[in-house]
């Protein structure tokens, strides 16, 4: 089974290229922030209790979002593998990712950490949001995401680096030649 995390900070094209990713090899794909997205919407108690940390940019509870994880995970049947994207998060969702596949005699193929300067990231955040209106994308939420991104994030490239699965993937540039980029290592896994 092919197990990738799709990395980088807010903006940097995780959701674009897992879409292209799923069609191309066929995996399942778990993106937190759309699963937290439709608890919104739904009106569940979940989702009323990540609206407050979402519209604020800070990140929900590791606790929360490693059984919310871990569930989407195993309702996957006869998958051939699963793209993870925004998740993980923090160093304590890396080690609670690696230990929940290590249970289920998996592991992480590799990390794709898509790296887009903060000038880039904000044109495109500002943009969506004047676009689609997602709720986060406004220059003062924007601005948080990327110092949690900073301060919290981040700290998983060394993470992934000591671990052996870390490949850098230059994020700016056309969709398509990313996406030949993360083809290429992809396909030499
Ligand atoms: P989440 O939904 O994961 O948002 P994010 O990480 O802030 O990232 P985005 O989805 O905004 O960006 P993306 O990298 O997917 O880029 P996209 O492809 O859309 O999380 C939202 C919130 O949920 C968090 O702040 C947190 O509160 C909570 N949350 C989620 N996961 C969590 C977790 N694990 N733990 C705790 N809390 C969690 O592209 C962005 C834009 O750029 C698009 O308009 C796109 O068309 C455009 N674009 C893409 N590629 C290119 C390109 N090459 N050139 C030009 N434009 C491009
Ligand atoms: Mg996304």
């Amino acid at each position: 089974m092919l197990n990738i995390v799709i990395f980088g900070a807010p903006g940097s094209g995780k959701g674009t290229q897992s879409a292209r990713l799923v069609e191309k090899y066929g995996l399942n794909h778990i993106s937190t922030g759309d699963v937290l997205r439709a608890e919104i919407k739904n009106g569940t108690e979940l989702g009323k209790t990540a609206k407050g940390y979402i519209d604020n940019g800070q990140l929900i509870p590791d606790a929360l979002m490693i059984d919310i994880l871990a569930s989407v995970f195993d309702s996957f049947k006869d998958s051939k593998g699963v793209i993870f994207d925004g998740f993980p998060r923090t160093i304590a969702q890396a080690d609670a990712l690696k230990a929940m596949l290590a249970e289920r005699n998996q592991e992480v193929s590799v990390m794709l950490d898509l790296e887009v300067p903060e000038d880039e990231l904000m044109v495109r955040l500002i943009k969506r949001g004047q676009e689609s209106g997602r709720a986060d994308d406004n220059e003062e939420t924007i601005k948080k995401r990327l110092a949690v991104y900073h301060n919290q994030t981040a700290p998983l490239i060394d993470w992934y680096k000591k671990d052996g699965k870390y490949s850098y993937i230059k994020g700016v540039g056309t969709m398509d030649g990313i996406f030949a980029d993360i083809c290429a290592v992809i396909d030499k896994l």
